[in-house]
């Protein structure tokens, strides 16, 4: 109960400091000229897989193109290429990248226009047993953990919409089991011409040289009662990049002898329990530490597309705070928003993510502790008047 009091205050204040932020916007009048292609260049005899699909979505610039490519062979990934032309395209040798994604199968061409690229890659979903109730994986005995969902096995399907102003693409999947039986991990994407900000909670800022990505596990059978979940995901990035800061919720990555920001990825740490969420389906979500990881991901566009071994690093996000009661199971659904771009972050997202970490760290105890005094008040009051004690 008390847990629940203060995801909603938290929730509260974030709407609250969210909008006042959204009036100071800061009139970035940058558009970028969007277009999409399913498949680029795919004639027969190549067909790819069922369910498979490669996107791209070009967004064209005055002089530099911002490359997205979506491609859910193997393990769904998102790539980012930036160049400094107007005339620079997506390449596919299909009959190699369907056979085998060898490296270089999948170009940016002219090669030497590529000035940044990175590719994001959601590997796993993992299922625990929170038995202690922490909403923590790193506390959590590695026995209360369930097999993984390796998302490069999943079976997807693909569903791309534009209008004037958007585009999205939908990927769902699942695997055969009885979990996904009804069940369904989803990826959207969305690119966006011009500033904006998202209307959906969490209300993310984009400009143009971002996209977001909304994640979401929807109708899934837990396989415990207390079942909490876990999304894992890599960035690979290219050779020119050598350091990658991992500040609270986001990840920036600088080049070489450079202070700039080149690539982020970032988010809110909070997550959605309902698809048209209100203020107390919100909860917070934790990242682990960035590590370092040796292999390249199973994912063909990854593969594809990087000659030199990428730098590549992952982290888990988890859902959930301390002591939650409601578990997955309760509503068989959450949902996550990552922005993932380039040059400098969206203008409110540096600010709006500070405020949030205050507003937890200092919102969260503060509220428990005032409706935990009230708790205990009543609790007095009613073993006064009442011969059960509650349990709990
Ligand atoms: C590219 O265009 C931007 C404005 O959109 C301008 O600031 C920049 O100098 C241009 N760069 C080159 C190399 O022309
Ligand atoms: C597919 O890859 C295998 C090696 O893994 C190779 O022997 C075969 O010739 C390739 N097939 C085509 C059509 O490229
Ligand atoms: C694009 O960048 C490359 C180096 O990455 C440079 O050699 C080339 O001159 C640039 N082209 C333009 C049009 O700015
Ligand atoms: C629960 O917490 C105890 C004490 O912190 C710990 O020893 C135990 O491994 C935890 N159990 C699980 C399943 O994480
Ligand atoms: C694709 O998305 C559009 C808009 O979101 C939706 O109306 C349509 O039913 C979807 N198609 C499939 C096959 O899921
Ligand atoms: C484009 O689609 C998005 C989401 O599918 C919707 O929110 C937006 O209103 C649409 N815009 C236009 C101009 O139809
Ligand atoms: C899937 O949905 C059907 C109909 O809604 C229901 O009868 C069935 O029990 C569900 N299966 C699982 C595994 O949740
Ligand atoms: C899960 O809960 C149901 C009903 O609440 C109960 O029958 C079942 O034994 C529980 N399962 C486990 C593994 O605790
Ligand atoms: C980057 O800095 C290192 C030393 O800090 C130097 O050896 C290297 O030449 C620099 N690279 C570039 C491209 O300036
Ligand atoms: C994610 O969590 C699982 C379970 O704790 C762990 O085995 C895995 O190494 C983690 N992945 C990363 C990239 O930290
Ligand atoms: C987006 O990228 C273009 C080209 O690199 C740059 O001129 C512009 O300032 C960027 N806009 C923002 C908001 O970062």
């Amino acid at each position: 109960m008390s847990t629940f009091k203060a995801d909603l205050v938290c929730s509260v204040l974030l709407a609250v400091f969210g909008a006042a932020l959204g009036i100071l916007g800061n009139g970035d009048t940058f558009r970028r000229k969007v277009s999409v292609e399913l498949n680029p260049g795919l004639t027969p005899p190549s067909v790819l897989p069922p369910g498979v699909g490669l996107v791209h979505v070009r967004g064209l610039g005055l002089n530099d193109t911002l490359h997205f490519v979506l491609c859910n062979a193997g393990a769904p990934a998102l790539l980012v290429v930036h160049t400094n032309s107007t005339q620079s395209a997506v390449q596919v040798d299909w009959p190699v990248f369907i056979n085998r994604s060898s490296s270089g199968s999948l170009r940016v061409e002219p090669q030497s226009s590529v000035q940044y690229s990175s590719a994001l890659v959601f590997t796993r979903v993992w299922e625990y047993d929170d038995v202690n109730n922490t909403a923590d994986p790193q506390q959590t005995a590695e026995s209360s953990f369930y097999p993984p969902y390796e998302l490069q096995n999943f079976l997807w399907t693909l569903n791309v919409s534009a209008n004037q102003s958007d585009l999205t693409v939908t990927l769902c999947g699942g695997e055969k089991t009885e979990s996904f039986l009804n069940g369904s991990l989803c990826l959207q994407f969305s690119a966006f011409e011009s500033e904006g900000r998202d209307e959906a909670w969490p209300s993310l800022r984009h400009n143009a040289n971002s996209s977001q990505l909304h994640v979401w596990l929807d109708g899934v059978t837990p396989r415990g009662n207390d079942s909490r979940f876990a999304l894992e995901f890599r960035a690979a990035l290219g050779v020119t990049i050598h350091s990658c800061h991992d500040s609270v919720s986001q990840w920036v990555s600088s080049p070489v002898n450079s202070s700039g920001v080149v690539g982020y990825n970032l988010w809110k740490p909070v997550a959605y329990r309902k698809p048209q969420p209100v203020f107390e389906d919100a909860t917070p979500c934790k990242h682990s530490q960035l590590v370092s990881v040796n292999r390249i991901p199973q994912s063909g566009l990854v593969q594809a597309y990087f000659t030199d071994d990428p730098h590549t690093y992952g982290l888990n996000i988890s859902f959930g705070i301390d002591k939650d009661p409601v578990f997955y199971s309760d509503s068989k659904y959450i949902s996550w928003t990552l922005l993932v771009g380039m040059g400098e972050p969206p203008a409110d997202s540096f600010s709006t993510l500070i405020i949030i970490i205050i507003t937890v760290g200092l919102g969260t105890p503060l509220a428990i502790i005032i409706v935990g005094g009230v708790f205990v008040w009543i609790r007095k009051r009613m073993s006064h008047s009442s011969v059960y004690e509650p349990i709990n």
